[in-house]
């Protein structure tokens, strides 16, 4: 059984005081909220303040990225040494990433290596853009991603980690991926992918998120899908009440799932 996660990609929102104000006002329900991982992915500035609010509650911190090397003349990168004193999770190639900063696919090998090495577990994110996904590639690209990302990883670290399929077309728009859509492609495609590679077992228990427009509206659809396993919330996680809500619902849906 895997257990449904549910995290939040702050993006570039929220400084300091905004991000423990926000924290604040969810930390309770969140926590209180049984059978779903949580996860809060704020700006790096804002690690140290959110880290130390949740010190003593169940919600876990993660990053948005960082780099492969341990420490170097890198101006402006942030270690995963540094992230390990922080947070558990590294959000890594999320398609904003891929496309404002270059992220490559063996960038994001690099990266999810170097994560595991710190023992921090990362969220590697895929999914095509709307060009791709009207020219049919969406299993073409997705497979692709999947496979460099994972190059190189034992079953036992695959079954660790997450992946979040985030079709491009449909972050910050609003339009969100039918649930049946977004199903097929994470359950043919990438726990497909996976299964040839790692094998069926691997496949199992490796979870997927969507993301993706996600909201406490549509929350539900996506979670009642057997092969949907959580969600990487970007614009409601900055809401505490739709955080709180899509968290709940999440969490409820526990059973759906194989
Ligand atoms: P969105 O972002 O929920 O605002 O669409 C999702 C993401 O980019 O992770």
């Amino acid at each position: 059984m895997r257990t449904p996660i549910v995290a939040g990609n702050w993006k570039m929102y929220k400084t300091i005081a905004e991000a423990t104000a926000l924290v604040r006002e969810m930390r309770y329900e969140l926590n209180e909220t049984e059978g779903v991982e949580k996860v809060l992915c704020p700006p790096f500035t804002a690690l140290s303040a959110v880290a130390e609010l949740l010190r003593a509650s169940k919600i876990k911190v993660g990053a948005q990225d960082m780099h492969w090397e341990d420490q170097g003349a890198f101006t402006g990168a942030v270690s995963p040494l540094m992230l390990k004193e922080l947070c558990q999770y590294v959000i890594i190639g999320h398609s904003e990433r891929r496309q404002y900063f270059g992220e490559t696919d063996e960038g994001v090998n690099r990266k999810v290596k170097s994560a595991f090495k710190h023992g921090l577990i990362p969220i590697i994110c895929v999914g095509e853009n709307l060009t791709q996904n009207e020219a049919g590639q969406t299993e073409a690209v997705v497979t692709a991603q999947v496979q460099a990302a994972l190059r190189d990883l034992t079953p036992e670290q695959v079954q660790g980690l997450v992946v979040a399929y985030e079709p491009i077309w449909a972050i910050g728009t609003g339009k969100a991926a039918t649930a049946s859509g977004a199903n097929a492609v994470i359950g043919l495609v990438i726990r497909g992918t996976v299964a040839s590679l790692f094998g069926e077992n691997t496949a199992r228990a490796l979870r997927i998120q969507y993301g993706g427009s996600v909201s406490p509206e549509n929350i539900g659809e996506f979670m009642a899908q057997p092969d949907i396993d959580g969600a990487l919330v970007g614009g409601a996680s900055l809401v505490a009440a739709k955080f709180v809500a899509i968290t709940r619902t999440a969490a409820k849906s526990k059973g759906a799932r194989i």
